[in-house]
């Protein structure tokens, strides 16, 4: 059974503003998937009517095999969710909040006190379990929302873009927390801005734009369909030199135009020829300077639907992509 299934969901708001328009998903049990998509494109509207907050105007969906239109109360059942502007009540502390969440799930007490310490261990709040919220950082809010989330064990959980605005350090934090839920067979549907996210953590991809899925797939097949990885190179005295460098980057792959004074070639097989042109370069007499594997990114598949770039890709500096 599909965790999450929809056919041309769709909402339209006031004024005509179609905020989703026509989505179809189908997440497997025991995925994550990304839901990658700018500011605007549809990502909280799409979260809020699976998670049954928002009724849709077009289509239908349903969560863990129930619909999110006729059967709202079984769907609330089987999930969690973490929203992008999460109300945390300032005054009350983080063991109070997992309580209150365990009261409104209707469980006992004592399951409440045992949830507090388990939760709040497990996102690493133990020390901080006391203390108002008031007084918690955005990565502390953040994990706290996670640990209100997972109350009742839910089989699928939504997270609203859970790092947005943390610090790299924090955003780690709750990276690792949603691989061990994934790990444990709890489904994920994640939204982000942030193209390494979507690309360290999910399964599958859904890139949204003006609430439209553009592109769907892993992360390397929708890499891999925009493009080869490439090499940028500088020689050591590159001067006058270009010419035989080329002529030696060619029996490795198609030469591309140089690009701020770097040689480049498209590589078919990526990493594993880098040796290999590093060696004949020395052979001939050239010695190599620097040396980059670009690898195309997420942000690659975005401008190849849409013809924009993804807000918030230029963050990511360059030379990331060579570790992937
Ligand atoms: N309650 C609402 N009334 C009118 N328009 C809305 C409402 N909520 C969202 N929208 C519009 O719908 C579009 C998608 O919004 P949203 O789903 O919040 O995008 P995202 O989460 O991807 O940033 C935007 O143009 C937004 O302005
Ligand atoms: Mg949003």
């Amino acid at each position: 059974m599909a965790a999450i299934e929809t056919k041309q969901l769709a909402r339209e708001f006031e004024g005509g503003i179609k905020a989703v328009d026509g989505v179809d998903l189908d997440v497997a049990g025991g995925e994550i998937y990304g839901f990658l998509g700018p500011n605007g494109a549809g990502k909280t509207t799409t979260v809020r009517m699976l998670t049954t907050l928002l009724a849709p105007t077009g289509g239908s969906a349903t969560v863990a095999g129930f619909d999110v239109a006729a059967e709202p109360g079984e769907v609330r059942r089987k999930i969690g969710v973490a929203l992008q502007e999460a109300a945390l009540d300032p005054l009350m502390t983080g063991r109070e909040l997992i309580h209150l969440q365990a009261t409104l799930h209707g469980l006992p007490r004592e399951r409440g006190d045992e949830l507090g310490d388990a939760l709040l261990g497990r996102v690493g709040l133990t020390q901080a379990a006391d203390r108002r919220v008031g007084t918690y950082s955005g990565g502390m809010r953040r994990r706290l929302d996670l640990a209100a989330a997972l109350v009742h064990e839910p089989s699928v959980l939504f997270l609203d873009e859970p790092t947005t605005g943390l610090d790299p350090v924090s955003r780690q934090a709750i990276w690792e927390e949603v691989e061990k839920l994934n790990a444990e067979g709890t489904t994920v549907f994640l939204t982000t801005q942030y193209l390494e996210e979507a690309d360290q953590l999910a399964d599958r991809v859904g890139i949204i734009s003006a609430g439209r899925i553009v592109a769907e797939g892993t992360p390397a097949a929708l890499k891999s369909e925009v493009g080869k990885p490439h090499l940028e190179l500088s020689l050591v005295d590159q001067h006058g030199r270009e010419a035989d460098c080329e002529r030696v980057l060619a029996r490795f792959g198609k030469p591309l135009p140089a690009k701020d004074g770097k040689l480049l070639v498209e590589l078919e097989h990526g990493t594993s020829e880098v040796g290999p042109i590093v060696v004949a370069l020395d052979e001939a007499g050239l010695a190599v300077e620097s040396l980059d594997l670009v690898q195309p990114s997420l942000d690659d598949v975005f401008v190849a639907k849409t013809g924009e770039h993804l807000e918030g890709a230029e963050e990511a500096p360059a030379d990331e992509a060579i570790a992937g």
